[in-house]
């Protein structure tokens, strides 16, 4: 029997199964999960784990995940090293290419913090093992798959190997980014996140030449703290303070109007948006901004309601995927629900129609 282990933040067990479950069924695969409810993982048991796999990374739910291949139950506590290496050397006669790198995974959820202090020890002994073993190159190598091992505790380890395309910008999809000194409120590292997540590492260099944004819903503007960090000129659209300090760079202009109603005279480069308003009403108004050229390009927070969360997502989805279809074939048009995203999902969308 093989399975995904896939990892989503505790609470959102639910949509993370139901959406894979339905992204594995369009492609004809299927498969179940025991869910334990804010574990932050589900393991979901597929004979099609092969064909499901390469799905991962478009999953909005989902912030990183793999195929497993062995599970070792009931390890001798006095020697876990032994039966776990054996099965790595099992594997590696499947994998010619080598692995890269090795990962001790746990659950993010509250039961699992002792779990996650034995994992964080154990990798050590466990790189130097294997590398003494031959099964894992000298140095770190991104481009090989790597080894991941998911303990549920001390003595149950499932292991598998990932495949560099399909590997999360963070192991586990956990996003550890420092919080920048002068940055006005914690939701700065949720933008931050979204361009690394969306973009890529070197995000910063793509938005060189950008010069102008807009930040719908901007104050106190933790947002607006990051474009301004790229020398970007920012319209921070809110009727509430802004930090006195980003005012003070000069490069904010506070429009104290409604996000829904207010334009700027130009076209910009960015439009980011943060209001807390319905979903669907937002995410009609990021389009129309793109549609009619007010903006180039265009990353926005959708908060979702307790119930139905995957289901109310799903009907925004299909609005978009419709009108994008219809007008602009060629957009980019992305979601995911991001480490530092609570109730609520973050989107990346590119018409890409800037010259006409
Ligand atoms: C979650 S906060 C934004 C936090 C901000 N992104 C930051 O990083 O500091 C939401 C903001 O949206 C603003 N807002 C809600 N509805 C709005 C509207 N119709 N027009 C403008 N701002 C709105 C609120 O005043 C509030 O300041």
């Amino acid at each position: 029997m093989t399975a995904l282990l896939l990892y989503c933040r505790p609470g959102f067990e639910k949509e993370c199964l139901a959406e894979v479950v339905d992204a594995a069924s369009h492609k004809g695969a299927f498969g179940w999960a025991n869910l334990q409810p804010n574990s932050g993982f589900v393991l979901f048991e597929t004979e099609q784990a092969e064909q499901v796999y390469p799905l991962l990374p478009k999953l909005v739910f989902t912030r990183d995940g793999w195929p497993v291949t062995e599970r070792l139950t009931e390890l001798d506590t006095q020697d876990r090293l032994t039966p776990i290496i054996a099965a790595i050397a099992r594997l590696e006669k499947r994998n010619k290419a080598g692995f890269g790198n090795v990962s001790c995974e746990y659950a993010e959820g509250d039961e699992f913090h002792s779990t996650s202090r034995f994992a964080s020890k154990f990798v050590n002994p466990l790189r130097q093992a294997l590398r003494r073993e031959g099964l894992l190159t000298k140095k770190e190598r991104a481009d090989l798959p790597a080894l991941r091992l998911f303990f549920s505790d001390s003595s149950n380890v499932i292991i598998g190997v990932d495949s560099p395309n399909c590997r999360a910008s963070w192991p586990m999809g956990v996003a550890r980014l420092k919080f920048p000194a002068g940055a006005p409120s914690r939701s700065t590292l949720k933008l931050e996140e979204a361009f690394i997540h969306f973009l890529g590492s070197d995000w910063r260099e793509q938005l060189a030449d950008h010069h102008t944004a807009v930040d719908l819903g901007a104050a106190p503007g933790g947002w607006t703290w990051q474009l301004v960090n790229q020398k970007i000129y920012v319209h921070a659209v809110d009727n509430g303070s802004m930090d006195t300090q980003l005012m003070d760079t000069a490069l904010v202009d506070h429009v104290q109007e409604d996000g829904f109603i207010w334009k700027p005279k130009k076209r910009v480069d960015w439009l980011v948006c943060d209001m807390v308003e319905k979903p669907a009403k937002v995410a009609r108004l990021m389009y129309q901004w793109l549609h009619q050229q007010h903006a180039k390009a265009a990353i926005f927070n959708l908060k979702l309601p307790m119930k139905k969360r995957l289901h109310q997502w799903q009907e925004i989805k299909e609005e978009l995927d419709n009108l994008i279809a219809e007008q602009h074939p060629s957009a980019i048009f992305q979601a995911r629900h991001l480490y530092h995203d609570r109730e609520e999902i973050t989107v990346y969308l590119n018409l890409r129609n800037q010259n006409g």
